[in-house]
């Protein structure tokens, strides 16, 4: 795994954005594979601004992101699909027909598992997975003690998960306990991978990261049997690798 540290969440987020911009120039139709949460959020502002420079565009563009909470309607806040729309979709030329986030509410949720499995496979696999990772070491919905050979599947939240999201709602009982989560395995079949990390809340989990065995115990292990993942984190993320 290469590590690029950065000063702050600017820096990480202005880092993240050239990477990108520069991958997706690079490709001839990138397929990305995106992520929700508060760390790529500087990313996605960062993106709109270099395409209203007319430095990048989205119109051969596909993504598919990591995922999305079981119940919740596309129209919610909450939804990831919401999230993605507001923060990044709506303000780059991007057709929403290229853009797939697992559907929360399908009816059968083990055949959207599979489909969404089918689409990624139909799109040529993803050229660059961007990833954050949970306090306690999860990537996407995977949390501890997924098994690596885990594909797209309804994912169970660990109780940590659910306090550390429960700041995007008015209550925790409205968080949901499930999600659609991209599994390990599709995740590890990208064929590159940008994992962003910031703040001290997320010290403790790159430490362990970069100090501990592949092990299903920690997720985010898996990506150092992966040949081609870049790090990127911050001087606060590195808090306590610093101590040691
Ligand atoms: C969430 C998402 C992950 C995300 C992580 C960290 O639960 N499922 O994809 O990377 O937790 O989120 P944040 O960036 O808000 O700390």
């Amino acid at each position: 795994m290469k590590i690029i540290q950065v000063k702050d969440y600017d820096a990480l987020s202005e880092r993240a954005c050239s990477f990108l911009v520069e991958r997706i120039n690079e490709l001839e139709n990138p397929v990305l594979g995106l992520a929700t949460g508060s760390t790529p959020e500087g990313l996605y502002k960062q993106i709109i601004k270099k395409y209203n420079q007319g430095e990048v565009s989205f119109q051969e563009v596909k993504t598919f992101n990591l995922d999305e909470y079981v119940g919740i309607e596309k129209t919610d806040p909450n939804s990831y699909y919401y999230f993605m729309k507001d923060k990044l979709f709506d303000h780059i030329n991007i057709s929403l027909d290229n853009v797939r986030i697992p559907n929360g509410v399908a009816p059968d949720l083990q055949q959207e598992c599979e489909e969404y499995e089918e689409a990624i496979q139909a799109a040529g696999g993803i050229d660059i997975q961007v990833l954050g990772i949970g306090a306690n070491g999860h990537i996407g919905f995977n949390e501890p003690g997924t098994p690596f050979t885990c594909r797209t599947q309804v994912a169970n939240l660990e109780t940590s998960t659910i306090e550390a999201n429960s700041r995007f709602f008015h209550s925790i009982e409205e968080v949901p306990t499930q999600a659609i989560s991209m599994g390990i395995e599709t995740i590890m079949e990208s064929k590159e991978i940008l994992l962003l990390i910031s703040g001290e809340n997320k010290a403790e989990a790159l430490a362990t990261l970069l100090t501990c065995d592949v092990t299903e115990e920690i997720p985010a292990s898996v990506l150092k049997k992966h040949p081609n993942v870049t790090i990127i984190a911050d001087e606060a993320a590195y808090s306590v690798m610093n101590q040691l």
